[in-house]
C-alpha cells in the first residue's frame, strides 16, 4: 500500500507511520528525519536548511521533491511505504502525483489544544528515530527502544511550534480538499490514546 499521512505538526504521524511500518511491513519516509539526519551529520544538505528547520519554515520544494523521488525510487519502496510530512504543498503534490500513484491520505484530525501538549512533552531519539512522550518514559532521558539519549527537538520550542502551525495552515491544510477530490482522502479522529487511534487507522484501512 502506498500511504499518505496527513496532519499539524503534533498530530502523531510520525507515531502512527512507526507502528503501521511493522504492521505492514512497508518503509516509514519521514522527510523530517531525513533532514534532521542531514542536520546532525552536517552534510552540505543538513547546512542549507538549518535555518530553516530551526525556524520553523518549509524546506524549498525542488529539494524536497527531488529527495522524496530519489528514496521512492529505492527497491525496498516496490512494495509500498508511508510517507510522513510530505507532501506539505500542492507544488509537493502534484509533483509526486507525475512519479506514484498513491492508494490513500490519511488526515490525522486533533484538537490545537492537545497538539501542544503533546508536543511539549515530544521526547526524540536521534540515533533510531522513535518518538516518545514524556508521560509514557520511565526515564526521561533514555530511547527505551535502543538505550539511545533522547533530546527534545529544537522546533518544538513555543515560538516554533505557533510558527509551524502557521505554515501548516496556509501551505499543507488544503491538501486535503486536494486529496478529498481525488476521492483518496480518509480522515481519522487523531485524539485519544495511541493504540485507540491507531485501531482506527487499521479499521480504515480495512474498508
Ligand atoms: P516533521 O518532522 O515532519 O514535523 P511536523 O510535521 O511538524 O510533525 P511532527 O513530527 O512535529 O509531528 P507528528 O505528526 O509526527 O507527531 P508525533 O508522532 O511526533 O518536519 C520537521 C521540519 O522539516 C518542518 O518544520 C520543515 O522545516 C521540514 N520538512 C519536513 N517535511 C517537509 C516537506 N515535505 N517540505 C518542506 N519541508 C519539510 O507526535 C507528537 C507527540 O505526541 C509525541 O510526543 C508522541 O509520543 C505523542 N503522541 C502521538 N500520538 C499520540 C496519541 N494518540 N496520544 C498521546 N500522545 C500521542
Ligand atoms: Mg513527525
Amino acid at each position: 500500500m502506498k500511504i499518505i499521512l496527513l496532519g499539524a505538526p503534533g498530530s502523531g504521524k510520525g507515531t502512527m507511520a512507526q507502528k503501521l511500518t511493522g504492521e505492514l511491513q512497508i518503509p516509514q519516509i519521514s522527510t523530517g528525519d531525513i533532514f534532521r539526519k542531514n542536520l546532525k551529520e552536517a552534510t552540505p544538505l543538513g547546512l542549507q536548511i538549518k535555518d530553516i528547520l530551526d525556524s520553523g519554515g518549509l524546506v524549498p520544494d525542488e529539494i524536497t521533491i527531488e529527495i522524496v523521488k530519489n528514496r521512492l525510487a529505492e527497491p525496498d519502496c516496490n512494495n509500498g511505504y508511508i510517507l510522513d510530512g510530505f507532501p506539505r504543498s500542492i507544488v509537493q503534490a502534484e509533483a509526486l502525483e507525475t512519479f506514484q500513484n498513491i492508494d490513500c491520505a490519511i488526515n490525522l484530525s486533533v484538537d490545537k489544544q492537545i497538539i501542544v501538549s503533546r508536543l511539549s512533552g515530544r521526547r526524540f531519539c536521534p540515533d533510531c528515530n522513535g518518538t516518545f512522550h514524556i508521560s509514557a518514559l520511565s526515564d526521561p532521558e533514555v530511547c527505551p527502544v535502543c538505550g539511545g539519549k533522547l533530546i527534545v527537538r529544537k522546533d518544538d520550542r513555543e515560538e516554533t511550534v505557533l510558527e509551524r502551525f502557521r505554515v501548516y495552515e496556509t501551505t499543507t491544510l488544503p491538501l486535503i480538499d486536494f486529496y478529498a477530490r481525488r476521492g483518496k482522502l480518509i480522515t481519522v479522529d487523531g485524539s485519544g490514546g495511541i493504540d485507540v487511534v491507531y485501531e482506527r487507522i487499521l479499521n480504515a484501512l480495512n474498508k
